[in-house]
């Protein structure tokens, strides 16, 4: 069995990664190695901060790790708001916000393409390695459905009717950006 750090605080992401790694994989939180500290994320790409975080856990513990880093990209807005999609309305801002500030920049567009990109950075023996996932599809016009968090209630993936936030999480998380990210770490940690 090998030991793994995912490096977050999320218990819910934790849960569902560790669910999907199997038994082969004993996987551990920040805080379980004892990080309670925020880890800096500052970089300028969604791969730079993955890596920035990984690199901080394996410089700090010396135990192999991961972390991922989300973004959502705009064709029509040349990728944004992609590394910030976080904080697109500002510091601190909930997910209301930058849905209204990506509406708001939409408005008129016909080119509602749009992709959700996960990165996952993996650092094992000291070795560094990027996974990626992504899930293509379109922004809507308006808000549909509850469920979910972040963009889902605008994100209405390819071949589906719905929106991620109108869709199970069972279905969602079959086919995420993330969940297509961690299969590949997955596929790469277990052959
Ligand atoms: P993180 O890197 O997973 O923290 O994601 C950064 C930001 O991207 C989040 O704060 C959300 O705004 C957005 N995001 C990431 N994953 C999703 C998703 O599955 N649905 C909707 N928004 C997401």
């Amino acid at each position: 069995m090998r030991d793994l750090v995912f490096a977050t605080n999320n218990a819910h992401k934790l849960a569902e990664v560790s669910a999907i790694l199997g038994s082969q994989i004993r996987l551990s939180g920040l805080k379980e190695i004892g990080c309670f500290e925020e880890i800096p994320e500052d970089q300028s790409t969604i791969e730079g901060n993955a890596l920035q975080k990984a690199r901080f856990v394996y410089e700090k513990y010396r135990k192999d790790c991961f972390s991922d880093d989300t973004g959502l990209e705009v064709a029509q807005l040349n990728g944004e708001p992609g590394v910030y999609s976080a904080r697109y309305a500002g510091e601190a801002c909930i997910a209301e916000n930058n849905i209204r500030k990506l509406l708001d920049k939409l408005d008129g567009e016909t080119n509602r393409k749009a992709r959700f990109r996960t990165v996952v950075a993996l650092i094992l023996d000291g070795k560094e390695y990027l996974f990626e996932g992504i899930v293509n599809g379109i922004i809507l016009t308006e808000k549909h459905g509850d469920g979910g968090f972040g963009y889902d209630p605008v994100f209405q993936p390819e071949g589906y009717s719905q929106t991620f936030a109108e869709m199970s999480m069972v279905l969602k998380n079959k086919i995420s950006h993330r969940a297509l990210a961690i299969q590949k770490l997955t596929d790469f940690l277990t052959t």
